[in-house]
C-alpha cells in the first residue's frame, strides 16, 4: 500500500476535538516533558526501565520524537484554556503495510480518568485512519495499566496478543499486550455513532 498524501496534510495544526486540542509541540515545552519523563508513576505505566534518565537523554527524545518537522507527535491541549497535559505520537509508520505504533502520555495526574486521553486517542487514531489513509494502528500497554486498557478499548481497540511475563513490577511479573485496530473497525463504529447521532438528533 503507498500513502496518497499530499506531505502538507501530514500534520494538519491543530487537530481539534470537543475537549482536547492537539497541536505541534514547541521549544518551550521541554521542561514540562522533563518533568513528567521523571514522574515515577509515568515511568511505572509506560517504561520497562524506570531507572534516572539525564536531561540529555530526555532531550534529544524531545527533539527527535516529539519536536522534528518529520515526527507524528502531537502537544495534548485542554480545548477551554489551552492547557498543555500531555504528549501523544504515532511511531514505526510502515507505509508499505499501512501500518504505525500509537502511543499517549497525559503527564498530568490531575487529568488523568477525564477522559482527556481517551478522545486524544480517538484524534490520533482518526488522523492515522482517516487522513493518512492507513490500515491499522496497533500499540502495546502492560497488563496492570487498567485505566489505559479500558481507554482503549473505548476507542475499538482490540487485544491481539500477549508477551507473558515481559515486566517486573511491584514485586510480580506482568504480561505486555498487543491491541490493535483496523480501518475496517474504525469506519464500521464510525457509521453507527453517526448513524446514532443523526437518529438521536431528529427526535
Ligand atoms: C491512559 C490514559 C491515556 C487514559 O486516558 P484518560 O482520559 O485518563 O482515560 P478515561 O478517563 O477515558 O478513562 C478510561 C477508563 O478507565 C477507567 N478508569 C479511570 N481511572 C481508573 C483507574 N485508576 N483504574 C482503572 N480504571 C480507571 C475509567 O472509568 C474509564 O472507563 P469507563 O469509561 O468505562 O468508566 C491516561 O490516563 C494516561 O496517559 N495515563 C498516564 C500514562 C499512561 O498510562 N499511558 C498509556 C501507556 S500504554
Amino acid at each position: 500500500m503507498a500513502l496518497d498524501l499530499d506531505p502538507a496534510s501530514w500534520h494538519p495544526n491543530p487537530i481539534s476535538g470537543r475537549r482536547v486540542v492537539l497541536r505541534r509541540h514547541r521549544l518551550e515545552q521541554f521542561p514540562a516533558v522533563l518533568r513528567w519523563y521523571r514522574d515515577a508513576e509515568v515511568a511505572r505505566l509506560t517504561r520497562f526501565q524506570v531507572g534516572p534518565v539525564s536531561d540529555d537523554e530526555v532531550r534529544h527524545f524531545f527533539q527527535a520524537r516529539l519536536l522534528a518537522a518529520d515526527a507524528f507527535a502531537y502537544a495534548i491541549h485542554l480545548a477551554d484554556n489551552d492547557r498543555l497535559i500531555g504528549t501523544t505520537t504515532l511511531s514505526a509508520l510502515d507505509p508499505e503495510n499501512g501500518s504505525v505504533l500509537f502511543h499517549i502520555t497525559v503527564g498530568e495526574h490531575d487529568c488523568w480518568g477525564h477522559g482527556y486521553g481517551t478522545e486524544a486517542t480517538e484524534l490520533m487514531v482518526g488522523h492515522a485512519l482517516d487522513t493518512l489513509g492507513l490500515h491499522r494502528v496497533g500499540l502495546s500497554v502492560f497488563e496492570f495499566n487498567t485505566r489505559a486498557i479500558r481507554s482503549y478499548e473505548k476507542v475499538g481497540f482490540r487485544v491481539e496478543g500477549r508477551t507473558r511475563e515481559a515486566v517486573w513490577r511491584d514485586g510480580s511479573f506482568w504480561d505486555e499486550i498487543h491491541m490493535g485496530l483496523l480501518a475496517s473497525e474504525w469506519h464500521q463504529r464510525h457509521l453507527h455513532v453517526d448513524r446514532a447521532a443523526a437518529r438521536y438528533g431528529e427526535r
